[in-house]
């Protein structure tokens, strides 16, 4: 198998468990992040798993100019796509008196607008039947934090897998996204132990999500031939205790 996928959002986390069960399987992945203070951590991860098959890329979301750098990188190494992740994503908790429009319009940049415009910069290095995954959230369904532009903006993120289902079709590309719960990253290792504890306490299998176990639904998505615009929740129950 020779296959490639593009992961945005992949030096830790969700992002960073899909990379490495792509490359388990054999997949050739670029990876790309933010800044990224750990990437050496990371990469020599990925060096572990598949020495020869992994790019890592800078290219900031909140910055569309880096679109371009992916768009080159690809080419530069004659890679097409059959799996595109969607991963990389923000917050802003700010309280609602206190939202500025720069940060509103940063998180809309980094989880809606990115996403878009590097699809369509990409578009014709995407093979004839290849899927495209995003990382939504169970926020964009039943909102339950604080984060007003998070809630708006993976809302928008499950309407757009709905509404780009047509215009990959031609292609048969497949468009999904994955709902995520409460994922036990450094984005929920970071919150207070009382807020973890609250979290923990609606949640019906009494436990956060391993980034690992979340993979088998983007492993899902992204093999199964007939999946196309779903949202699949994944939240251990949350919405039902
Ligand atoms: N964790 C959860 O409970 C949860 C639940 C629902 C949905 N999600 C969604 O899952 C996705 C990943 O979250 P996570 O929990 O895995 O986060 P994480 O552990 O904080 O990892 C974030 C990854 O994304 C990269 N990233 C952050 N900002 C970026 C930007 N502006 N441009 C490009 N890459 C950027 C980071 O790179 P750097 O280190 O360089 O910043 C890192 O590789 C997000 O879309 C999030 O909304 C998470």
């Amino acid at each position: 198998m020779n296959k490639t996928a593009l992961v945005t959002g992949a030096t830790q986390g969700i992002g960073k468990a899909i990379a490495m069960r792509l490359l388990h399987e054999g997949w050739t992945v670029v990876i790309t992040y933010a800044y990224d203070p750990k990437s050496d951590d990371s990469q020599r991860q990925f060096s572990q798993v598949a020495p020869n098959r992994f790019f890592m890329i800078e290219a900031d979301a909140s910055d569309l100019k880096s679109i371009e750098s992916i768009n080159n990188l690809l080419i530069d190494n004659n890679l097409k796509l059959d799996a595109v992740i969607l991963n990389a994503g923000i917050t802003d908790r700010a309280e609602f008196g206190s939202i500025t429009p720069e940060n509103w319009e940063k998180v809309f940049t980094v989880n809606v607008h990115y996403p878009v415009f590097l699809l369509q910069k990409i578009n014709p290095l995407i093979n004839s039947y290849a899927s495209i995954t995003f990382t939504g959230s169970l926020m964009g369904i039943l909102p339950h934090s604080v984060s007003l532009s998070y809630g708006v903006t993976k809302a928008s993120v499950l309407a757009l897998v709905k509404n780009l289902v047509k215009f990959y079709a031609e292609k048969g590309i497949r468009v999904n996204g994955v709902a995520p719960g409460f994922v036990d990253t450094e984005w929920q290792k970071n919150k207070p132990q009382e807020i973890r504890d609250n979290i923990t306490r609606k949640i019906a299998l009494g436990r956060f999500c391993s980034p690992e176990e979340l993979t088998d639904v983007f492993m899902l998505l992204i093999n199964n031939s007939y999946m196309n615009g779903e949202i699949v929740v994944c939240d251990g129950g949350y919405s039902f205790k």
